[in-house]
């Protein structure tokens, strides 16, 4: 009989005892420990590490075979992008969202698309007969798609040796189990098992997997944070579900860079890429209104213009509210507190109110000007000029610095007919001036509202 080990996990967050405990240390969730078993002696996992002791051995970095960073397009652009250019073959992706949000529609894509791959869509959450019907409404344009309703982990890897895909799914992996280990299926245990059984399969076939993963309410991948150390890739799939707009954001990337997003609109037919972010992210106006500003944005290489909203009004009970849609709440108190000390706006008054255009989540630094305009055209009651945008960062003693890569943002405002574009002006003078877009730079926030107003 082999030899079992045995250990205790928080069902919340992960966390791993020895012991049954109360409360979570790393989470703080009471009774949330459960016993599970981790291993046997003979693991998999183990057996797999003792067979491949002494078959590598350490090679000179420009030894390394080139063609191990080929990358095999999935057919969609933006996908593609997020990834760092295509899918690595071997590598292990998580996808990651809440439920609801299209984690399954934009795998199916990726898998009926237009690629020229063999997909192998195991899906332990919906019957072949449900797979069918949304295949036909976002189209089959690849008839080389197998759809594999399992749940078995065993029976899963038998398939990806017998069918030899190029591009394998597994949605979701809190349905996967695996027989070697007792505890249910979406337990800590069986997730890590499987991830990592699934990694050994990626690595030694050349498989690239998507593995889907379901969100908690608190933003993580539900389960173990361990599946994010796994994989090699982690991309996370967000959106207001109350809106069509999603971003595809890479959170971890081994193959390159992490902070490309992609843009997506969920449409009838299934989700469509947006290669313009800027189209949906601006409104058009009849006539100006105040407390709105453009801000220029650069979420990874791609600079997008995007609009931001605000209402400033007297505060109806002694604390005033303040509430932010798509912007961290914090750092618009900390924009509040800069306007109140260095411009002398009597914010403490004021019920504040932020939203970003189209439900988007933003964490980009050089936004912060557009907010402070939005609220300062709130504030007055005075629309922005028609054709401003802004793009810059701001400083506890307000100061404005340069937002990275404003030479991209001050391009991409030129290419939409934006007709003024307000910056840092440490950079202004070394900057390339395209034609028909007029540079405003300003050193502090004090110089933002006749830069916003001036004829
Ligand atoms: P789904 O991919 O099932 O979400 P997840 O796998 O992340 O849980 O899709 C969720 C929503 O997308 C569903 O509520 C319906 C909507 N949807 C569309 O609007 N258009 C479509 O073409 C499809 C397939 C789904
Ligand atoms: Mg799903």
């Amino acid at each position: 009989m082999a030899k079992v080990k045995k250990a205790f996990f928080c069902r919340n967050c992960g966390f791993e005892a020895p012991k049954w405990l109360g409360k979570c240390p790393s989470c703080g969730e009471w009774n949330t420990f459960a016993e599970e078993i981790v291993a046997r002696e003979t693991s998999p996992a183990a057996a797999a590490t003792a067979g491949l002791r002494g078959t590598v051995v350490p090679q000179r970095v420009r030894e390394i075979r080139e063609s191990d960073h080929r990358r095999i397009d999935t057919g969609d652009a933006e996908v593609n992008r997020v990834l760092g250019g295509g899918v690595v073959p071997g590598s292990l992706i998580l996808l990651g969202g809440e439920p609801g949000i299209g984690k399954s529609t934009l795998a199916l894509q990726l898998a009926l698309g237009d690629n020229r791959l063999r997909t192998l869509y195991v899906s332990g959450e919906e019957s072949a007969e449900q797979i069918r019907m949304r295949a036909d409404r976002i189209g089959i344009r690849n008839e080389e798609c197998l759809i594999y309703p399992e749940t078995v982990l065993e029976n899963i890897t038998a398939q990806i040796v017998e069918q030899r895909p190029d591009l394998v799914v597994i949605d979701s992996i809190q349905t996967i189990c695996t027989d070697l280990i007792e505890s249910s299926a979406g337990s800590v245990s069986q997730i890590r098992e499987c991830a990592a059984t699934l990694l050994k399969y990626a690595k030694t076939t050349s498989t690239a997997i998507f593995i889907i993963g379901h969100i908690t309410k608190d933003g993580t991948i539900a389960g173990p944070k361990i599946l994010e150390h796994i994989v090699d890739v982690v991309l996370q799939f967000e959106g207001d579900s109350n809106n069509c707009y999603r971003i595809l954001r890479g959170i971890k990337n081994r193959f390159g860079a992490t902070f490309e997003i992609g843009v997506f609109e969920m449409l009838d037919n299934g989700l469509r890429s947006v290669a313009n972010p800027s189209e949906i992210l601006l409104s058009h106006y009849e006539e100006p209104l105040s407390g709105i500003a453009v801000g220029a944005s650069a979420d990874g290489l791609r600079p997008y213009l995007i609009e931001v909203q605000a209402l400033v009004c007297g505060a109806a009970y002694g604390t005033p509210q303040r509430s932010a849609t798509g912007f961290d709440a914090r750092r618009m108190n900390m924009l509040l507190a800069v306007l109140e000390k260095r411009v002398g706006m009597k914010m403490f008054q004021k019920d504040v109110f932020l939203n970003f255009a189209g439900g988007f989540k933003v964490a980009d630094p050089g936004l912060d000007l557009a907010v402070v305009a939005a609220v300062i055209s709130s504030y007055y009651d005075r629309a922005v000029n028609e054709g401003v945008c802004c793009a810059g960062e701001i400083g506890l003693s307000g100061e404005v610095r340069p937002a990275p890569r404003t030479e991209q943002r001050i391009s991409e405002a030129a290419r939409l007919g934006f007709r003024r574009i307000i910056v840092s002006g440490y950079i202004a003078k070394n900057l390339k001036r395209p034609r028909g877009i007029e540079i405003v730079p300003i050193n502090s926030v004090t110089e933002l509202p006749k830069a916003l107003f001036m004829e």
